[in-house]
C-alpha cells in the first residue's frame, strides 16, 4: 500500500521545468534515427504496406498504454528504473524482484545503443561528404561505392562513432537541463521542415505514386509471423519503450502534468515522422531502381540522389544529416540516462565518473556493430550478423517482454489508488480504457505475437 512519504519521493536528478520540456524531452527520445533510418527499411524488408498497418495497430494498442506504464511507474518512483521497480514492488505488490524488469531493459539499452551511435556515426560522415561537396551528380552506382567505402573502413566509422559517444557522453555528464533542452526547442522542428522539403522533392521527381502505393495499401499476403514481430519491435523501439528510459524520463516529471495527454502528443509526433520519412524515401527507392529491401543502408543511398539533384542540395544535404544526427544524439541521450542515474544512485559515484565508466563499455560494444559490416561481415548465425543480432534481441525480444512486464505491473500489481492518483487528470473512463488496454490487449497481443514467431526465433 503506498502511504504518505511515498507519495513525497523526490528525485535526486530534478525535474524537468515545464510540461513542454518533458514532452521535448520524450518526443526528441522516441524521435530518431528509429523514425529515419529503420523504419523505412524494415518497412522495405518486410513487405510494405502490410507490416505499416500492424505497426500502426501496434502503436495505439499496445505502444500507448505501455508508454502511459512506464511514466507513471517512473514518476511514482522517482528514480532508476532498476530502483523504481524494486521500491514499487515491494510497495505495491510486496516483491522486490520486480527490479529484474529494470535490468532487462538496462541490458537492452547498452546493445541498443552500442549500434545506435555506429549508425549516428554514419550520418555524421554523411553529413561531411555533404558539405564537401560530396553529392554533386550522384549516379546509383555512385552512392554504392560511397556506402559501401564507409562500411568497409574501420577508421572512418570508428572515427564518427567515437565522436557521437563523446558527445552523448559530455551531454549526460553535464546533466540534462543544461543545453539539451533548448537545443531540442529548434532541431526537432528545423528537421520537420528538411523533411517537408524532401517531401516535396519526392512528390515531384520521384516515383510517388509507387511509394504510396508501396508503404500503405497492405498486400495481406506479405503477412508473415516474422514481420508482425518486426512491426511490434519496431513500434517498441520507435517509442522508446520497454528500456525503461521512458520510466527515467517520467521520474523528473513533475506530479501535475497530465500523463495522458503528454502520451498522445508524443505517439502522434513520432508517428508522423516515421510516415514522412517513408514517403520521402520510397518514391526515391522505385525512381531510382533501388531495391526498398536494401537493409540498413536504405537511406544512404537513396537520401545522396535527392540532394544530388536538387537545388541547394548541398545546403539540405548537410542539413539533413546535422539535424539527424541532432535526433540521434537526443534519442542517445535517453538510452544512456537510465544506466548512468543507476550507478549514480546505488554506487555512490560522480555523474561524469558514471557516464564516462558507462559510455566506455558501451562505446568498447559498438566495434563488434562496426566489424559486423567487414571483417566480421561472414561471421554470422541465428538473425545474421553480429549487428543484426543484437538489434532483432534488443528490439523484438527484450524490450517487449520488460515493456509488458511493465505494463503489467502498473495495471495488475499497482493499488488502484496508486495508479489513478498518478492519471488523475482524466475521466474515469479514459483511465478505464488505459487500464483495460494495459491489462489486457497490449498483454495479450505481445504474448499472441510471440507465440506466433516461436518457430522463427
Ligand atoms: N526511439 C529512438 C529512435 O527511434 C531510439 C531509442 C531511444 C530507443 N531510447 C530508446 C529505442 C529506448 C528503444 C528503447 O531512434
Amino acid at each position: 500500500m503506498s502511504n504518505i512519504s511515498n507519495n513525497e519521493r523526490e528525485s535526486i536528478h530534478g525535474l524537468w521545468s515545464s510540461r513542454l520540456t518533458f514532452i521535448l524531452a520524450v518526443t526528441g527520445s522516441a524521435i530518431g534515427l528509429g523514425n529515419i533510418w529503420k523504419f523505412p527499411y524494415v518497412a522495405g524488408a518486410n513487405g510494405g504496406g502490410a507490416f505499416v498497418l500492424v505497426y500502426l495497430i501496434c502503436i495505439l494498442v499496445i505502444g500507448f498504454p505501455i508508454m502511459v506504464s512506464e511514466i507513471l511507474l517512473g514518476r511514482k518512483g522517482r528514480r532508476n528504473p532498476i530502483t523504481s521497480m524494486q521500491l514499487l514492488g515491494k510497495e505495491e505488490a510486496g516483491s522486490q524482484s520486480w527490479k529484474i524488469v529494470g535490468f532487462i531493459g538496462l541490458f537492452a539499452g547498452f546493445l541498443i545503443l552500442s549500434y545506435y551511435s555506429v549508425i549516428a556515426g554514419w550520418t555524421l560522415h554523411y553529413f561531411t561528404l555533404s558539405v564537401t561537396g560530396g553529392f554533386g551528380e550522384l549516379d546509383t552506382n555512385q552512392v554504392n561505392l560511397l556506402f559501401s567505402e564507409l562500411t568497409s573502413s574501420i577508421l572512418t566509422q570508428a572515427i564518427f562513432h567515437t565522436f557521437f559517444m563523446v558527445i552523448t557522453v559530455i551531454i549526460i555528464a553535464r546533466g540534462i537541463k543544461n543545453g539539451l533542452e533548448k537545443a531540442v526547442k529548434i532541431m526537432m522542428p528545423a528537421l520537420l521542415f528538411i523533411m517537408v522539403i524532401l517531401l516535396i522533392y519526392s512528390i515531384t521527381q520521384g516515383d510517388f505514386a509507387k511509394g504510396v502505393d508501396f508503404l500503405l495499401k497492405p498486400d495481406f499476403s506479405k503477412i508473415t509471423a516474422e514481420s508482425i514481430l518486426a512491426a511490434m519491435g519496431q513500434a517498441f523501439f520507435t517509442l522508446s519503450l520497454g528500456m525503461g528510459c521512458i520510466v527515467m524520463y517520467g521520474a523528473y516529471l513533475p506530479k501535475n502534468e497530465s500523463i495522458v495527454k503528454t502520451s498522445l502528443t508524443i505517439i502522434f509526433c513520432d508517428t508522423l515522422i516515421a510516415l514522412l520519412a517513408g514517403l520521402v524515401i520510397f518514391p526515391i527507392v522505385f525512381d531510382n531502381n533501388l531495391a526498398p529491401t536494401d537493409g540498413p543502408g536504405l537511406i544512404f543511398l537513396t537520401l545522396p540522389l535527392a540532394f544530388s539533384d536538387i537545388t541547394g542540395g548541398m545546403l539540405f544535404g548537410s542539413l539533413f544529416f546535422i539535424l539527424l544526427g541532432f535526433a540521434a544524439i537526443t534519442s542517445a541521450i535517453s538510452l544512456l540516462e537510465p544506466s548512468v542515474a543507476w550507478m549514480i544512485e546505488t554506487q555512490n559515484v560522480q555523474r561524469s565518473t558514471s557516464a564516462i565508466i558507462i559510455g566506455s563499455v558501451i562505446w568498447l560494444l559498438g566495434f563488434l556493430t562496426i566489424l559486423s559490416f567487414n571483417d566480421l561481415s561472414e561471421f554470422t548465425f541465428w538473425k545474421g550478423t553480429l549487428f543484426d543480432n543484437f538489434d532483432y534481441l534488443a528490439s523484438n525480444i527484450l524490450l517487449p517482454i520488460s515493456g509488458l512486464l511493465f505494463t503489467i505491473f502498473a495495471s495488475w500489481f499497482m493499488t488502484r489508488s496508486s495508479s489513478r492518483s498518478e492519471l488523475s487528470d482524466v475521466s474515469p473512463i479514459v483511465y478505464a480504457i488505459w487500464k483495460f488496454l494495459a491489462r489486457v490487449v497490449a498483454p495479450i497481443g505481445v504474448i499472441i505475437i510471440f507465440l506466433n514467431a516461436i518457430n522463427i526465433f
